[in-house]
């Protein structure tokens, strides 16, 4: 994947956005991540004034709706002038389906439709939690291989899943699919609510084919260092 380190500003207000963009660099160079919290306090327009400046954009919603819905709302997503998108495997093949079929209705002519990226488990979830609270009968790396199989099979382009998933997967589904992973953490640093993590060095290392990254460079003392030694590390 093209500019594979996928800095996710999970901030809530232009101040904080302005200090970390300003610290990656071009904006040409490089893939932000806009999830909720900023989508939802600034909005559509926000995304569209970020491509224009360059930048790549992987916007982050987790869709997860019925078909006909998240047909719609993809649709406008795709006039924003992103990149990637997301939608929960769990919704289903009729909803995956139905998301592609929405990126592809809102994609003017000459432009590329948004690569579809589909979550498998979230990061954050345990094997406990798998147990116990979603009572899913499968262990965790049959949960994410069998979502991932719906994905691809569904018309997605990829998957966002765990680093420590990916050797798997790939092995499985091949090398024709994107797979995304979140629940990085450089060494030393604290993995806070992510429970499946892995270094740069060791995403690169099972096949990632980009990674998102967000604490580690948004509340590192030097945002600009870490994302420079991430980048290294995972290239
Ligand atoms: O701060 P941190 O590096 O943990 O941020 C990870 C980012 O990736 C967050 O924006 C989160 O929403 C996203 N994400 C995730 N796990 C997934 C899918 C997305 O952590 N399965």
């Amino acid at each position: 994947m093209n500019k594979p380190v996928i800095v996710a500003l999970d901030v809530d207000n232009q101040k904080q956005l302005t200090e970390i963009l300003d610290s990656l660099g071009k904006p040409q160079n490089v893939t932000i991540k806009i999830g909720m919290e900023l989508f939802f306090n600034s909005g559509a327009s926000l995304v569209k004034d970020l491509a224009a400046k360059g930048y790549s954009i992987f916007l982050d919603l987790k869709l997860h709706d019925i078909p006909n819905t998240v047909y719609n709302a993809a649709k406008q997503l795709a006039s924003l002038g992103i990149t990637y998108t997301t939608v929960h495997a769990l919704g289903g093949s009729k909803m995956i389906k139905a998301a592609k079929d929405g990126l592809i209705a809102g994609t003017s002519a000459n432009h590329n439709v948004p690569k579809l990226l589909a979550v498998t488990e979230l990061t954050s979830i345990s094997d406990e939690v798998l147990k116990n609270e979603q009572s899913c009968a499968l262990p965790m790396k049959q949960q994410v291989l069998s979502l991932a199989k719906l994905a691809k099979n569904s018309g997605a382009d990829g998957v966002i899943c765990s680093p420590l998933e990916v050797s798997d997967l790939r092995q499985e589904i091949g090398d024709d699919f994107l797979y995304v992973t979140p629940g990085i953490r450089p060494n030393h640093t604290a993995s806070d609510d992510q429970a499946r993590v892995a270094t740069p060095a060791q995403a690169k290392k099972f096949g990632a084919s980009a990674i998102v990254v967000g604490r580690p460079i948004t509340l590192a003392s030097n945002p600009q260092n870490a994302y420079e030694t991430i980048k290294k590390e995972f290239n």
